[in-house]
């Protein structure tokens, strides 16, 4: 038979009516339950999770974190019945993480060391090993493959920004090795079955009480204060702490040595992480750029040909990129049991393009090289003396190439059948005076998707609007996709296609218009293709966002991100992320002596079909 090229299935399940409760909404004939929340021990060095908040630094060490995000499910057998669960923990609720919230001392500083500490540990990344018994998806406590990754744990620096002056530190003085991951929101994975965690928001972990370097300042890294004042804690002349003085970035001494100016220089990257090797340490790539990062996803894969991952970054009027790598693919390295040396192999060596869409649907990735034309026809060169220079200010390069500024690119997803990239571009309220023909809308409350078509040169793409997001009642402005009470939606963030090509849809803090009528959810949709049966692009949106269907809600204040499916498709796991009072049945006869009724605990949910088939269709 011949292969399609397009994806030939077909939802099963009716759109579901928006939900706003403090429980999750599913499909009909559909059941959904918690599996792994925040505080879930993953092994015996951790006490049972407490709902007094009372469980210690080195509990929270060893069980999930908080705010899970973006997530991947790696099979360790074909049946898809027993995996690997990796999950981001983007940041922390401090108010549910202590029992009385955090402490602070009579200047407002942080004065507790174990708290301080949970909160560090309650970043990061879990890898958690979950199996399927008697139809049901259990963590499985104490398996050697269970592990947390939190903002302490010791990561190498590899590509352009390895062993250069940008990452020497006292900690690691040949630039080597970088302490912790923070702010890991979307995520991505790799053909040779490994873990990417895209480092967000790390900027605001940081603060520079002196003078910002131009990088800084671009990247708005900042001059007051850290946003849970960790750094407080870096002593009082008496002890040294260096593991929160590493916050204060401020230039106190002669050189790098002798103070932490360069700390932050080793975040804002994509981080590999081996979940089937637990003595695997983590890498950051930084060849892929530093910003923050959404998401990372990689393009169809073709034999020979350079392997290419796409992300963005996800702040306003912020670009969208691609690497290219210079190492041709060969398919026998899926099966690599050297998962990080294949790492090297694709993602240390590449180009790192920018985005810039041009109208009628055109638009060019441009390189950035040290010989990049820039706009006013210099080149990269006159800025930036080296290639590590350019990385570490990513987002400096790309302003001074024309990227095109962004309505807050989230994540990203590759159709498995036609190759065409999906991009979130979840809001834009500060858009008031300009627009671009990728982002068409002012105030741009409600978001869009857009996609492209890689060309036939590294350089050239076609692209289109598919969907814009919108309350059902918008005017044609803000309507522009015709959507119904069953389907409108709001900022769109987490974006997956599944192998079956059913493209699913995830929404955080979707605009008042939309959220008076749900909370945060899932949605789903099979792609019609960007290119009519003539090859032709099709410039408008293609028609069928009419098929875009509700499948899941969330519970009251939540986001839903992160999505994972068993290579079987019988089960779905998203998460919940900041739930307001969720999940009640874990807690509910549990006091809390804060006077909170319930602690909120994100969490993942299993998804499943009742009668055990495929889940959409
Ligand atoms: Fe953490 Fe861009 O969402
Ligand atoms: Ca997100
Ligand atoms: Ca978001
Ligand atoms: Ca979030």
């Amino acid at each position: 038979p011949e292969v399609p090229n397009v994806s030939q299935a077909v939802l099963g399940f009716d759109s579901i009516a928006g939900s706003k409760t403090d429980a999750v909404a599913v499909a009909t004939g559909y059941s959904a339950y918690v599996l792994a929340p925040w505080g879930e021990p993953l092994n015996d060095k951790a006490s049972a999770f407490k709902p007094d908040g009372s469980n210690t630094a080195d509990d929270q060490a060893n069980s999930m974190g908080m705010h899970h995000d973006g997530m991947h499910f790696f099979p360790l057998t074909e049946a898809g019945d027993d995996g690997l669960l990796c999950v981001n923990h983007e940041y922390i609720d401090q108010g549910a993480l202590h029992p009385m919230g955090p402490t602070v001392d009579a200047d407002g500083k942080r004065s507790i060391l174990d708290e301080v500490r949970k909160e560090i540990n309650a970043h990061g990344v879990s890898v958690v090993r979950i199996k399927l018994n008697d139809g049901t998806w259990q963590v499985i406590k104490n398996d050697s493959h269970n592990r947390r990754f939190t903002g302490v744990s010791v990561m190498d620096i590899s590509g352009p920004l390895a062993y250069s002056a940008y990452l020497e530190t006292r900690y690691s003085p040949d630039g080597s090795q970088a302490r912790g991951t923070l702010n890991n929101c979307g995520n991505g994975y790799t053909p040779w079955g490994t873990y990417l965690t895209c480092e967000e928001n790390w900027p605001g972990y940081f603060v520079n009480r002196g003078e910002l370097t131009e990088e800084q300042q671009r990247i708005g890294l900042s001059t007051s204060g850290t946003r849970y004042g960790w750094d407080h804690l870096a002593g009082n002349g008496e002890e040294h702490l260096d593991e929160f003085s590493r916050f204060d970035v401020t230039p106190t001494a002669a050189s790098a040595a002798g103070d932490y100016r360069n700390e932050a220089n080793g975040h804002g990257y994509i981080v590999e992480i081996d979940p089937y090797n637990p003595n695997s340490r983590a890498v950051k790539r930084t060849a892929l750029g530093r910003f923050r990062h959404e998401g990372c996803t990689f393009g169809k894969l073709e034999e020979g040909k350079p392997v290419v991952f796409y992300s963005g970054h996800d702040s306003r009027f912020e670009y969208l990129y691609k690497f290219e790598s210079t190492a041709l693919w060969s398919a026998a390295d899926a099966d690599s049991t050297n998962r990080i040396a294949t790492g090297d192999k694709y993602m240390n060596e590449g180009t790192l393009y920018v985005a810039k869409f041009n109208e009628d649907g055109i638009g060019e990735w441009l390189p950035l090289t040290l010989d990049s034309v820039t706009t006013d026809g210099k080149t990269l060169a006159d800025s930036f003396d080296s290639v590590a220079a350019i990385i570490l200010n990513t987002a400096g390069a790309a302003d001074l190439v024309g990227a095109t500024p962004m309505d807050r690119p989230e994540w990203a997803s590759v159709d498995p059948f036609t190759g065409t990239v999906y991009l979130t571009l979840t809001n834009n309220t500060k858009r008031v005076d300009s627009t671009n023909p990728a982002n068409p809308r002012l105030n741009n409350s409600f978001g869009h998707i857009i996609r492209w078509d890689e060309g036939s040169t590294a350089t050239e793409f076609t692209w289109d609007i598919f969907v814009f997001g919108s309350p059902v009642d918008g005017d044609e402005q803000t309507n522009r996709s015709g959507l119904t009470d069953l389907n409108q939606f709001a900022s769109p963030d987490g974006l997956a296609f599944d192998k079956r090509g059913i493209l699913w849809v995830q929404t955080d803090n979707g605009a008042d218009e939309v959220e008076d009528y749900t909370n945060d959810q899932m949605l789903a949709i099979v792609p019609s293709s960007m290119t009519d049966e003539n090859g032709q692009q099709q410039v408008v949106n293609a028609d069928n966002q009419a098929e875009l269907k509700r499948f899941f809600v969330g519970p009251n204040g939540c986001e839903v991100t992160g999505f994972a499916i068993t290579s079987d498709y019988t089960t779905v796991f998203a998460n919940i992320q900041h739930p307001r009072n969720w999940p009640y049945s874990s807690v509910a006869t549990e006091a809390t002596p804060d006077g909170m009724s319930v602690r909120p605990r994100a969490a993942t949910v299993v998804i499943r079909k009742d009668d055990g088939g495929e889940v959409g269709i």
